[in-house]
């Protein structure tokens, strides 16, 4: 029997992987412009960090983490998002502090068990980007742009931005007293999930998707009308540097994020075409996380777009993803002529041009047949009567034009 991929992971094949580096080009010219500077973390940590950091309460901690022991007897978890490893790697580098404000960005994969669907993997990319030490809503209007940005000049239609605060440690607390007791009174109408949430994390009856639980929580109290004199300052300018920077954006009290480190400004991002996990981006101001794990009390925000959600989006918007496809020149071996043709081929490639060449010693038109499957530009037939004076026969193969070339000369032909 066959060894087929673990379920809820999938294959980038090389016809789709134009797509991935074309979203991951766009998005580091962005990091560039922006000042984010990309870096790498391990793809799996001590699960103790995502315990501390994601939140012993999120769905992610309890429900979806690949953890196991290694053979040191340590436990170890293979990340389910990035932000607790950021912090981290930053705490540990001594990045933290270099800067007055420290811009990241990461591409990567995230592992997640969660139940595989269209647009949900248990093995996903990610392109995040975290800013630490500033509390100026100024910094939550540039996060926000980028995201948004982001996903404008890689050509997504149909973009919606969710904006909302979920307020600090001071004032919240009243609210989700109010929001829990609030889903008490209507307990009878709740899913299962969401009346286990009413324990635990009542924030979240306000995302489920439930019908009957969204029908319940429409009359449920929101946030905003509870946030403190700062919060409510905080989130008026964030939303009027938004409007600064003409970003459209819908304030939505359901925006509330499925991890713990969230304070304040919390926001999604919605393209078309996606059917039910339609978010392409998340992210949020967390200015308590880095304290909490260890690091001076430092504000900071930062935000994930998926990588697959992207692509999945942009298809079924029917993009015309910019392909580089072809090579410059198919080397065609005739008469055993191998040595000749890796010299020529050699040739061509160190003067940057790309080049294949035949291996199987098939016939001609065979090898014209593969030129033609891998769109060459030229065809070089090397070996026979041309070779003995120095030559090979250059084919162009757009207008079927053949000339005999010497050696030498191919390159500068392909390159004119
Ligand atoms: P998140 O909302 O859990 O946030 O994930 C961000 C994005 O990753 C989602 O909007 C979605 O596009 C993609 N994603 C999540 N799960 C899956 C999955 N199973 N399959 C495919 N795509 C998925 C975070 O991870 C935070 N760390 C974001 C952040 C950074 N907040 C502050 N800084």
């Amino acid at each position: 029997m066959r060894v087929k991929a673990v379920r809820g992971t999938r294959d980038i094949t090389p016809d789709e992987m134009p797509k991935w580096r074309y979203v991951e080009e766009v998005a580091r010219d962005i990091f560039r412009r922006y000042g984010y500077r990309e870096m790498r973390t391990p793809t799996f940590e001590h699960t103790e960090l995502f315990i501390k950091g994601t939140g012993e309460t999120t769905d992610i901690v309890e429900k979806e983490m690949y953890t196991f022991t290694d053979k040191g007897g340590r436990s170890i978890t293979l990340r389910p998002e990035g932000t607790p490893a950021i912090v981290r790697a930053c705490l540990e580098s001594g990045l933290l502090g270099s800067l007055p404000v420290l811009k990241l960005a990461y591409i990567g994969q995230m592992f997640r068990y969660d139940r595989p669907q269209a647009g949900r993997y248990r093995e996903f990319w990610q392109i995040g980007v975290e800013a630490f030490g500033s509390d100026n809503p100024a910094i939550d209007a540039e996060v926000t742009q980028l995201a948004y940005q982001l996903m404008r000049e890689i050509g997504l239609k149909g973009l919606s931005l969710d904006i909302n605060s979920i307020g600090c440690n001071r004032c919240r607390p009243r609210y989700v007293e109010h929001l829990r007791e609030f889903g008490r009174r209507h307990i009878d109408r709740l899913c299962g999930k969401c009346v286990d949430r009413l324990d635990r994390n009542p924030l979240r009856i306000l995302d489920c998707k439930e019908e009957r639980c969204r029908i319940v929580t429409k009359e449920a109290p929101v946030i905003l009308d509870y946030l403190c004199d700062e919060c409510r300052s905080h989130f008026d300018r964030f939303k009027r540097y938004l409007e600064e920077l003409d970003v459209p954006y819908s304030v939505n009290p359901r925006i509330v994020r499925g991890l713990d480190y969230y304070t304040r400004t919390v926001f999604e991002i919605t393209a078309e075409g996606l059917g039910a996990q339609n978010a392409v981006v998340g992210g949020g101001r967390y200015d308590y996380l880095v304290e909490q794990m260890g690091g001076k009390p430092t504000p900071a925000l930062g935000f994930a777009a998926g990588l697959d959600r992207i692509i999945a989006s942009l298809d079924a918007q029917g993009f015309r993803f910019p392909t580089a496809e072809g090579i410059d020149c198919f080397v065609a071996v005739i008469d055993e002529a191998f040595g000749d043709a890796l010299g020529l081929t050699d040739k061509l490639r160190s003067e940057g041009l790309s080049v294949e060449m035949e291996f199987r010693g098939r016939s001609l038109r065979a090898q014209m047949k593969t030129a033609d499957k891998l769109k060459a530009r030229f065809v070089a037939i090397v070996g026979g009567e041309e070779m003995k004076e120095g030559k090979v026969a250059l084919r162009n193969m757009e207008t079927g034009e053949q000339t005999d070339v010497p050696f030498d000369q191919v390159a500068r032909v392909l390159k004119g």
